[in-house]
């Protein structure tokens, strides 16, 4: 995996200048808007965003806000891992091809590193926040079975998905929860909203 920062850095510079451009109309336009912050202006635009995973635990969730919408980063344990793939006849999209995420997120594991997970906490029936249910088995409310491997569980209306965030036949959320674009900083920083850059 080349995730040189430098070019990383680069784009960001980019997008900052583009944005400088945009500011400098804006300001234009109108003149006594003294109080314009554009890290405000960057996070409404989408700008990347970038989390400290230094903390999460293995078997841990954190939640962020990237363009409005709810972004998971799951850190995934030895034991998680393992278990993806145990219920690929069962999902609805196993090889993630009528679903939305990076072409680097088109494998079993969803993800540039197996150990983090990053999706979009947006179902994709209707736009609930799905539930980490990342314990296998009956869950105490009863919503879940014996059976049940671990994964992600929709509260509006009983969608399930697998570890990787793949869904499973039969329910309604029609396909797997979307991945968004991402990379790797170092090893404890991940940028939303940035792609790896590609080997030259
Ligand atoms: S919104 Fe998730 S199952 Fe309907």
């Amino acid at each position: 995996m080349n995730e040189t920062i430098d070019k990383g850095r680069r784009q960001l510079l980019t997008a900052a200048t583009t944005l400088t451009g945009a500011v400098g109309v804006a300001f234009a336009a109108v003149p006594f808007l003294a109080s314009w912050k554009p890290s405000a202006r960057a996070k409404a635009l989408g700008a990347p965003v970038e989390i400290d995973i230094s903390k999460l635990e293995p078997g841990g969730m954190l939640k962020i806000e990237w363009r409005g919408k709810p972004v998971l980063v799951v850190h995934r344990t030895p034991e998680m891992i393992g278990r993806i793939g145990a219920d690929d006849s069962l999902l609805a999209d196993p090889g993630s091809n009528a679903s939305r995420q990076p072409e680097y997120a088109r494998n079993p594991e969803r993800a540039i590193r197996p150990e983090y997970l990053v999706l979009l906490g947006v179902c994709t029936h209707l736009g609930c926040l799905p539930q980490n249910r990342f314990t296998p088995g009956a869950s105490a409310d009863g919503v879940l079975t014996a059976s049940w491997p671990g994964g992600f569980f929709c509260p509006c209306h009983g969608s399930t998905f697998d570890l990787s965030g793949r869904v499973y036949a039969g329910v309604p959320a029609p396909t797997n929860l979307e991945i968004p674009p991402y990379s790797f900083a170092d090893d404890n920083h991940i940028v939303i909203g940035l792609d790896p850059v590609k080997e030259a």
